[in-house]
């Protein structure tokens, strides 16, 4: 498998795993807001990717986006992976402002939509016309102090598998993949924006065993693949069980 494949959230943890992953097979336009860290990503990356594009912006301004993505000038896409959004707002919900909400509304789930209706034509020119938004295991379980960011993911996975019956029949496939528990820019063992750590996340799954954001890029390779042709409108959890627990 070859082609062009935009990912968000490219700069650390999940993104970035994913971006280094995809970099040997695939030819990549990585987003994200932080400028240095996607340069010293693509330093990284340049000798393994055939093609690597970054572009800076913040996903919470959609006006900005809109501009970033006409510059772009792509003729054909193969893969949309939305991964950036906002950490969980780990504060008491009557707590939060209306900006607040508006933010993570915006980047968790209008961001994706936004460049979806962008990539639509470019989709239908490319092969692979795969779509992946990272979800979140917590819209399978409870997070405290986490109402808004659950929220935002779950309209992100109705939306995706919405996406997945309106656009079949051009040959679209939409998954997401809802991961927990991986250590990442949000979920630091010393700086957790979730109310847990990872150690703790893993001592209560039933597995035992760490999560990692190899983890989700290997499955998001699987979605890639024509092995994974006659899979869309699916959720995937990545979390050792823990959501079942
Ligand atoms: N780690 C987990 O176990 C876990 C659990 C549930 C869901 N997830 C989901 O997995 C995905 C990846 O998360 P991660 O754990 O890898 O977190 P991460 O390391 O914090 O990566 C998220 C990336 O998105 C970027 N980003 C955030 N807001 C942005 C904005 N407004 N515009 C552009 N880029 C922005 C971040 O930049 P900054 O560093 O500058 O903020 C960062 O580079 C997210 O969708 C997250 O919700 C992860």
């Amino acid at each position: 498998m070859s082609g062009i494949v935009l990912i968000t959230g490219a700069a650390s943890g999940i993104g970035r795993m994913i971006a280094t992953t995809l970099s040997k097979q695939y030819d990549l336009v990585l987003l994200d807001r932080d400028h240095g860290r996607l340069e010293t990503l693509k330093q990284t990356l340049v000798s393994e990717t055939h093609t690597l594009e970054t572009v800076t912006v913040d996903l919470s301004d959609l006006e900005a986006l809109q501009a970033s993505l006409t510059s772009l000038k792509l003729s054909a896409l193969d893969a949309l992976i939305n991964v950036a959004s906002v950490p969980p707002e780990h504060q008491m919900f009557e707590t939060l402002s209306v900006d607040d909400m508006r933010t993570m509304f915006t980047v968790n789930t209008l961001a994706p939509m936004r460049l979806f209706q962008w990539a639509v034509p470019l989709l239908k020119q490319g092969t692979l016309k795969s779509v992946i938004n990272i979800g979140s295991v917590h819209t399978k379980s409870s997070l405290e102090n986490g109402a808004i960011f659950r929220a935002t993911k779950a309209a992100l996975e109705t939306w995706s598998e919405q996406m997945a019956l309106e656009y079949g029949a051009l040959g679209f496939r939409v998954n997401t993949i809802a991961p927990g528990g991986v250590a990442s820019g949000m979920l630091g063992d010393l700086t957790s924006q979730f109310p847990y750590t990872t150690q703790e996340f893993q001592k209560a799954s039933p597995l035992k065993t760490p999560v990692l954001a190899s983890h989700v890029a290997d499955l998001v390779t699987y979605l890639l693949s024509d092995s994974a042709r006659s899979i869309t409108a699916q959720t995937w959890v990545i979390d050792a069980g823990y959501s079942k627990r």
